[in-house]
């Protein structure tokens, strides 16, 4: 098994790792396009948008019996899923448990630490910390995202001394189901995961 690791940051810290596995069944995001059919000369500029309203939508109806907290993860990870037509994850309420059962044994350290021992990651993992109790899963999510910046798709590379394995695996073309949790720790600060099935971040292989 290899990993493909990643360490700790300031503030955000990530980590998903990676097996072997051979995944191939690449899905693609059902396009909802917005009908355009209509009899005027179109001027076609690239892509169709992914509309926000429908895959808030869509995450809803994979989200069964979710509170706001949920479907917060939920949505920012379909959005960010969607600008690469990547199928829509289903919220996983065992990954919730999981993921809830690390973050409450966090909130007396709120320690950016993982759930697996390195090189033995079961699941996708991404975890972060914040300063402060004010941080909610979309500033999770948005940060972890914001490595795509670093992510080079020509050369399957991230730039050195970066962080690109926490936005790999939000896109992650063959994960399907996801569970988080967030949790407000002793010390006033917030602690924030994500576990992911099958996990991505796989050796060798693009994420999308
Ligand atoms: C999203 O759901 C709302 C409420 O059911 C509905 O009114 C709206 O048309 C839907 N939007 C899209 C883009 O599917």
């Amino acid at each position: 098994m290899k990993i493909f690791h990643s360490s700790a940051l300031s503030l955000v810290c990530l980590i998903s790792l990676i097996t072997t596995a051979n995944s191939s069944t690449t899905l693609l995001y059902p396009a909802s396009e917005s009908s355009n059919a209509q009899n005027t000369p179109v001027t076609v500029t690239g892509h169709p948008q992914p509309n926000k309203e429908g895959i808030y939508n869509v995450s809803k109806d994979l989200c069964w019996g979710c509170l706001g907290e949920s479907i917060q993860y939920l949505f920012a990870h379909n959005w960010i899923r969607a600008q690469k037509w990547e199928m829509p994850l289903i919220w996983d309420s065992q990954l919730e448990k999981y993921a809830r059962l690390w973050a409450n044994q966090r909130r007396r350290d709120c320690s950016l630490t993982h759930s697996f021992p390195e090189g033995n990651f079961k699941l996708g993992e991404n975890i972060y910390w914040g300063s402060g109790t004010t941080w909610e899963p979309t500033d999770a999510v948005n940060a972890w995202a914001s490595e795509e910046k670093f992510y080079s798709y020509g050369s399957n590379t991230c730039q050195d001394g970066r962080e690109c394995g926490h936005y790999t695996q939000i896109v992650w073309k063959n994960t399907r189901k996801i569970g988080c949790a967030r949790v407000e720790c002793d010390d006033g600060d917030v602690f924030m995961n994500c576990n992911y099935a099958p996990p991505g971040n796989i050796i060798g292989e693009r994420p999308y």
